[in-house]
């Protein structure tokens, strides 16, 4: 039996599990850190380095404990080196190297994106190639997974990654941060065709995408509105046309994403949606809509799952020692960090 450790401090979750082979979290704990960037509107990334200092030795402690495991019962130590916000990034990577160092185990630097891309073969049997919607708050794009290591980016936002559409949104609305589950909620009692709000790039070829200009149509119609505190109608109906559009978009890019995915690999079969905005139920309903037009099954990884997390640092550190690709002591934390490129 293989066991990873997983830790990903890369953003504002502070997050470490224990994973096997058989795709058994065997211990997780994921520690936010809302609290203390609540009055900034968003994450600081020195209040964020400092929160996961703190924290890291513990979160990883009841993780080992849960799993009922000690460090030398572990295969090998996963961290996420990239791409983040660098100072978290550190923290992680230099316990995460500590660990391995002082327990001989071998050390596995981790892509955050690939992680999120490869969480579906955690959580089910999904089969390379596929093609992986990954959608977080820093990064938005298209991916064809067609092997461990091996990707190929179709196509990416242009401007704003979707996590940080809906949490501009959100923060607009007055919905706190983080505002992508704020809106998701307001939306359920909202009137989706109350607003008419663009959908940018509808009908060109290619299948990269915008939001920009949705996000600035969206400061349009509060503007519009009468002054004063916005009614909670205006609130859901805002964040429902917002929904809308946003599914309207990625149903039409995605359309677009999986023919160009099916022309180059004809035996890929999965649709995934992977990150943060993979939570969103309504969301995962058009690209699943989209999937079973085109003949692609669709998976999504449980919400839990698809927001950051230590399992799926772990798992991307098991499919990556399955194959060999373990990492030198000397492996650089990176603030960016393409998915195509990996020395
Ligand atoms: O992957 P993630 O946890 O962190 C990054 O790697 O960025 O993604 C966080 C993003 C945030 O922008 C958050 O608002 C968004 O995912 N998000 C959602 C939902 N849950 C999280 N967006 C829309 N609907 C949700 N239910
Ligand atoms: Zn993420």
């Amino acid at each position: 039996m293989t066991v990873v450790l997983g830790i990903e401090t890369s953003c504002d979750e502070t997050a470490a599990a224990v994973v096997d082979h058989d795709r058994r979290i065997l211990g997780e704990v994921v520690r936010g850190q809302l609290d203390a960037h609540r009055d900034y509107g968003g994450v600081v990334p020195e209040i964020a380095a400092r929160a996961h200092l703190d924290v890291v030795d513990v979160v990883i402690r009841r993780a080992m404990s849960d799993a009922g495991c000690e460090f030398c019962d572990l295969d090998g130590v996963a961290a996420t080196a990239g791409p983040g916000l660098i100072g978290g990034v550190i923290v992680g990577t230099m316990t995460g190297k500590a660990i391995a160092v002082s327990h001989d185990l071998p050390f596995l630097a981790i892509n955050h994106l690939e992680a999120h891309v490869l969480t579906p073969r955690l959580t089910g049997e999904v089969a390379f190639p596929y093609l992986a919607l990954l959608v977080s708050g820093g990064h938005s794009q298209f991916v064809a997974a067609v092997d461990v290591g091996r990707y190929h980016v179709l196509g990416t936002t242009i401007d704003d990654a979707m996590g940080e559409a809906f949490d501009k949104t959100g923060k607009m609305l007055g919905l706190g941060f983080p505002g992508g589950p704020a809106v998701e909620r307001a939306a359920i009692a909202g009137d989706p065709r109350r607003f008419a709000l663009p959908r940018p790039l509808a009908g060109r070829p290619g299948c990269d995408f915008s939001f920009s200009g949705l996000k600035t149509a969206v400061r349009h119609a509060i503007e519009a509105l009468p002054p004063g505190p916005l009614a909670e109608s205006d609130i859901a109906d805002l964040c429902a046309s917002f929904q809308q559009a946003v599914g309207d978009v990625m149903a039409e890019r995605g359309a677009n994403a999986i023919e160009a995915f099916q022309s180059r690999f004809p035996d890929g079969e999965t649709l995934v949606v992977a990150g943060g905005v993979a939570a969103n139920a309504a969301l995962r309903e058009r690209l699943e809509t989209v999937a079973e037009k085109h003949e692609l099954t669709f998976v999504a990884p449980p919400p839990r799952l698809c927001t950051d997390n230590g399992a799926m640092i772990a798992w991307a550190g098991l499919e990556r020692l399955g194959r060999g690709l373990t990492d030198g002591l000397d492996f650089a934390p990176r603030p960016r960090w393409p998915l195509e490129a990996r020395p």
